[in-house]
């Protein structure tokens, strides 16, 4: 069983975002899957799907992702509007009023989605709400094998101008789900970088961007240095095998397409 995972696609429907042509790389991206994956059970895209969130900007979306041949899982990061997306992207039945949080059921695997924004700031959170909707549908798997994906990353990431802006209550989430040996991985978006590791032992990656790259922390930046890392950009394939999941990041395009003054 096959699950394609995309992040920050950070899509407008017109113009560049930081240099970069969101409708040119979410259309090789789109092209890519269709060509090489058209298998996968589902797209999970980990949030930021636009940069500003008109509705005019995730019905252009929409059209962009109607190219995929499966279904789409998406998630809210801080540049989306949680009303707008819930108006114009179709979520599962089983989302809970309000958010953009809910569960999706595969052959062997589960997905649990988190919506983790708070309107107008950077950083995420997670209420009580949804706290405890996710204790239940945990409960509710009986052990049966899940991954928890979310925009904002729950621990910090050695990352220092990202790190501020992570998820506030990262070690409640973990205290929740360290009692769930079920839980087979976390993914998160947000930091447009590729990070790996372990939080109490649960495995977790984050993913670069759809769109553009933030650059390692050495040599160091700050915001008002910030340009995005001339990187390409990719996605990730992930796999449910005989001992548990497989993650492989693809490079979908070169970096030059869609960046403004690359060679
Ligand atoms: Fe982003």
């Amino acid at each position: 069983m096959k699950l394609i995972w995309m992040s920050d696609l950070h899509f407008e429907a017109d113009g560049l975002v930081q240099g970069h042509d969101p409708r040119l790389r979410l259309q090789a991206a789109v092209g890519y899957i269709a060509e090489h994956h058209a298998d996968a059970a589902a797209c999970l895209i980990t949030g930021d799907l636009v940069e500003t969130g008109s509705e005019r900007n995730y019905k252009r979306l929409r059209e962009g992702l109607s190219g995929l041949p499966m279904p789409v899982l998406p998630l809210v990061g801080n540049h989306d509007d949680r009303r707008v997306l819930r108006d114009v992207l179709p979520l599962p039945g089983s989302a809970m009023p309000g958010f953009v949080q809910y569960r999706a059921d595969f052959e062997d695997l589960s997905v649990l989605c988190l919506d983790t924004l708070i309107p107008g700031q950077a950083a995420g959170n997670l209420c009580q709400e949804r706290m405890g909707w996710l204790a239940a549908e945990l409960a509710a798997l009986e052990g049966r094998p899940a991954i928890v994906a979310m925009h904002h990353p729950p621990v910090k990431l050695g990352l220092p101008m990202l790190d501020p802006d992570n998820l506030q209550n990262g070690n409640e989430l973990l205290d929740l789900l360290a009692g769930f040996p079920n839980v087979l991985h976390l993914l998160a978006g947000h930091v447009h970088r590729p990070c790996s590791g372990t939080a109490r032992g649960i495995p977790f990656a984050t993913a670069k961007s759809v769109l553009y790259q933030a650059p390692p922390p050495q040599p160091e930046w700050d915001w008002s240095s910030f340009r995005p890392a001339a990187e390409a950009p990719a996605l990730t394939v992930l796999e449910r095998t005989e001992t548990g999941l497989t993650l492989q990041q693809c490079q979908f395009c070169d970096y030059a397409l869609g960046a403004a003054g690359a060679v």
